[in-house]
């Protein structure tokens, strides 16, 4: 049974391109039905659109503080679509318990460090800070903790003499961009034991 797969962003959709592009690859698991964004001018929106693939947003500020609201609407129009997979790919909001346990098991999300280390925000500057030697990106499935949840795979870096916060979230963004569709893939398939990159 093809999987049928939405991609959620905030941003320029780097990951989701990526993705996409590998759903097009022959006998792949899923295919891309939606990306949606809470950010009706998010530029992964219009590549997306480029890309032959339906595009839909829903606006996160109009609902305030009411994110139980705003998620219902997302799931409406994710279930309006087909989804049954969702690939969060640089989506800037938190998700509440509620949306997560109704598409638990579903629901794959990517985090710019190697999991456990880092959850949250400024990965890259934080990685720096502690003197690590190397940093990466996890794949994991999405549960109701933020970042958390069983881990689908990982990709590692070195850290470079030099390195600033941006010049290390470019060279973790290559492995991401290797990871996501890899991990995607297994996944939609039905396998669950984690890959690890070199
Ligand atoms: C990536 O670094 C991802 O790990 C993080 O947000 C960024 C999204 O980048 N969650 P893009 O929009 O896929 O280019």
């Amino acid at each position: 049974m093809t999987r049928s797969c939405a991609i959620l962003l905030s941003g320029g959709g780097s990951n989701m391109v990526q993705l996409v592009k590998s759903m097009a690859e022959a006998g792949h698991p899923a295919r891309p039905v939606l990306v949606m964004s809470n950010d009706p001018g998010a530029g992964g929106l219009a590549r997306a659109q480029a890309m032959g693939v339906a595009t839909d947003a829903v606006d996160h500020r109009p609902f305030g503080k009411d994110r139980a609201a705003f998620e219902a609407e997302l799931t409406a129009r994710l279930e309006a679509a087909g989804a049954d997979l969702i690939c969060l790919a640089g989506f800037m909001r938190v998700l509440t318990e509620g949306f997560v346990r109704h598409w638990e098991g579903r629901m794959l999300n990517i985090h710019p460090s190697l999991l456990p280390k880092y959850r949250g925000l400024h990965t890259h500057a934080r990685a720096l800070d502690a003197g690590d030697a190397e940093a990466g990106c996890t794949v994991h499935e999405v549960t109701p903790a933020l970042d958390d949840g069983p881990i689908l795979g990982q990709a590692r870096v070195p850290i470079l003499s030099g390195d600033t916060p941006e010049s290390l979230a470019a060279r973790v963004l290559v492995r991401e961009h290797e990871l996501y569709p890899a991990c995607l893939r297994r996944f939609a398939a039905g396998e669950r034991h984690p890959i690890y990159l070199n």
